[in-house]
């Protein structure tokens, strides 16, 4: 049996911050990344599009002979892989797995904070869906959480302008939210793949007490741990250290902006994904 990549998949370039973590903790492995350029941002979009959009991605992958989809995306780890995992999967391919970016997080989180008052920041569709929220409290039920969305800071970034002095008022203004909601916040998450880039700006108007956790890391070192625990899919994955990069849209839009999410040059390839009609799965 010939040997795979594993799937990165994010709205458009932003899983680049996620991917990046993850490369260099486990470079051994094949990737195939692909941005749903062409649809992003997904943020402020219904549950019922992102899912859609999201499967449709993620029935790519499969295609490719990917065993392993990452959603190194926020929004649609918050609003479709639930379904993905409980209805889609066991009808679609019951062997592959599908694993998202809020899980890892949530499992890690409560460790980092002494006042166990907790700070989420993400998109419209990630706080409202309360994933976040649902899972922290799973792992960390004694711990408050206090979520801002901030709709604001995707565009900012991808306009690129997210080291602009114009960018401090929406940063300070969704800080300044967020500390009102709480005195006792000591832990701040960046529950979106963009917000890395915004960290210097965020730090400024933040107390040097509240630690900020990005997710890169976090995810990075959860899918080694579930490499090592599960055998059946990592025996599955080849091993040349190579990515494949991939987006919906114009492949040098991508390639310009994914140079400052991944830190580095890229080469895409434009891809069309088969539209799956609502309920085929
Ligand atoms: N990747 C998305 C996230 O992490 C942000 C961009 C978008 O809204 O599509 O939530």
């Amino acid at each position: 049996m010939s040997k795979v990549p594993i799937g990165i998949f994010d709205s458009g370039y932003g899983g680049l911050t996620v991917f990046r973590s993850i490369r260099q903790r486990l470079p051994q492995y094949d990737y195939i990344y692909l941005g749903d350029n062409a649809r992003a941002p997904y943020g402020n979009r219904s549950f019922e599009t992102i899912h859609q959009y999201t499967l449709e991605s993620v029935a790519w992958f499969f295609k490719q002979g990917c065993p392993l989809v990452i959603l190194a995306c926020n929004t649609a780890s918050a609003k479709a892989l639930r379904t993905i995992q409980q209805i889609d999967l066991p009808k679609l391919a019951p062997d592959h797995r599908v694993l998202g970016v809020i899980r890892p997080s949530a499992e890690v989180i409560g460790n980092y904070s002494a006042s166990k008052h907790i700070g989420v920041l993400g998109t419209k569709g990630t706080i409202v869906s309360q994933s976040y929220l649902i899972e922290i409290n799973k792992f960390f039920p004694d711990t408050i959480v206090h979520q801002v969305a901030c709709p604001m800071w995707v565009p900012l970034i991808e306009n690129k302008e997210y080291q602009s002095e114009g960018a401090d008022f929406f940063v300070k203004k969704y800080l300044d939210e967020l500390l009102l909601l709480s005195p006792k916040i000591d832990t701040l998450l960046l529950a979106c793949t963009h917000y890395p880039l915004l960290l210097e700006k965020i730090k400024k108007f933040l107390p040097n007490s509240i630690k900020i956790l990005s997710q890169g890391e976090i995810v990075a070192n959860s899918l080694d741990s579930y490499l090592s625990r599960h055998v059946e899919i990592e025996k599955k994955l080849s091993q040349q250290g190579q990515t494949q990069f991939f987006t919906t849209d114009d492949p040098l839009d991508f390639e310009e902006h994914a140079s400052f999410f991944f830190g580095q040059p890229v080469k895409a390839k434009q891809i069309e994904l088969e539209s799956i009609g609502k309920g085929r799965f």
